[in-house]
């Protein structure tokens, strides 16, 4: 059988955990040659021991412009060309209105926001005519679940972006979709809800009664990324077990 991504070059940002690493894994069985990035080196280590060929680890923050232009050049130097990226990195803190600290919300914008137009604006120059960018938002682009509001904003912000990307990429086909998870098992997600109670109450909200597994994100994205998808441009997927849909 033939594989769905036989010699692409593929970018993913946040790669050495979590979703980002489940579609590493894929992409490289399905035949691609990935990069991944992430800020702490040990865990890329870890990564890239896990899946073990085909892949190679940049130390990189997406919120830190030298860095991303560190990261370009090294695939530009090595490969020449950036077939997919998948614009994963990203995180989310709680805060509900009246307690939102400037910190809480440069932090957040300034990786899920900002991180996300450079790492695409800068990767542009590698990325070969008919290429395919995927980007990470969250089902909170559309819901508005309590103390989420400054997270919410920002993926709602992703969302917005495959629209207007898309539009401007057309003359060069490169294909511009978006990936929104439901609640996922992940370090995030378990950094983020450490109370049984409060994840009790999450999962409660996913119809299917259950996590996401990182994997069942990684296929959407790779169908997202390959030819499966040509006619497919500025759209949510959304991979919920039903949280947003019913
Ligand atoms: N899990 C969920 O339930 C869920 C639901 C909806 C959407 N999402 C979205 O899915 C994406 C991945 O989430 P996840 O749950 O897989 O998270 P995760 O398990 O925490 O993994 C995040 C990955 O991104 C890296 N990362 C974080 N900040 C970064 C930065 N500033 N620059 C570069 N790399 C960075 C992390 O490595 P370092 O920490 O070493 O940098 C790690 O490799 C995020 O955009 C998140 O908002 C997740």
């Amino acid at each position: 059988m033939s594989r769905k991504l036989e010699g692409k070059i593929a970018l993913i940002t946040g790669g050495s955990a979590g979703i980002g690493l489940a579609t590493a894994k894929q992409f490289v069985e399905e035949g691609a040659y990935v990069y991944i990035t992430g800020r702490r080196q040990p865990e890329l280590d870890a990564a890239v021991a896990s899946v073990g060929s085909n892949i190679t680890a940049i130390q990189g923050d997406v919120a830190k412009l030298a860095d991303l232009d560190r990261i370009f050049a090294q695939i530009g130097k090595e490969k020449g060309r950036l077939d997919i990226v998948f614009a994963n990195a990203g995180f989310g803190d709680m805060a509900p209105l009246g307690s939102i600290t400037e910190e809480h919300f440069d932090s957040m914008f300034n990786v899920n926001v900002k991180g996300v137009v450079f790492t695409v604006q800068k990767a542009l120059p590698l990325i070969p005519d008919g290429g395919s960018i995927v980007l990470n938002a969250s089902i909170v682009d559309i819901k508005g679940f309590p103390a989420f509001s400054v997270y919410s904003a920002t993926k709602a912000a992703v969302r917005s972006f495959a629209r207007t990307w898309t539009t401007d990429l057309k003359d060069r086909r490169i294909r511009v979709n978006v990936v929104s998870p439901g609640p996922t098992d992940t370090p995030l997600l378990n950094g983020t809800f450490t109370n049984p109670d409060d994840m009790k109450a999450l999962t409660s909200t996913v119809v299917m009664g259950r996590l996401g597994r990182p994997e069942e994100l990684a296929k959407p994205v790779v169908f997202l990324a390959s030819d499966d998808a040509s006619f497919i441009t500025g759209a949510e997927l959304y991979v919920d077990g039903g949280a947003a849909q019913v």
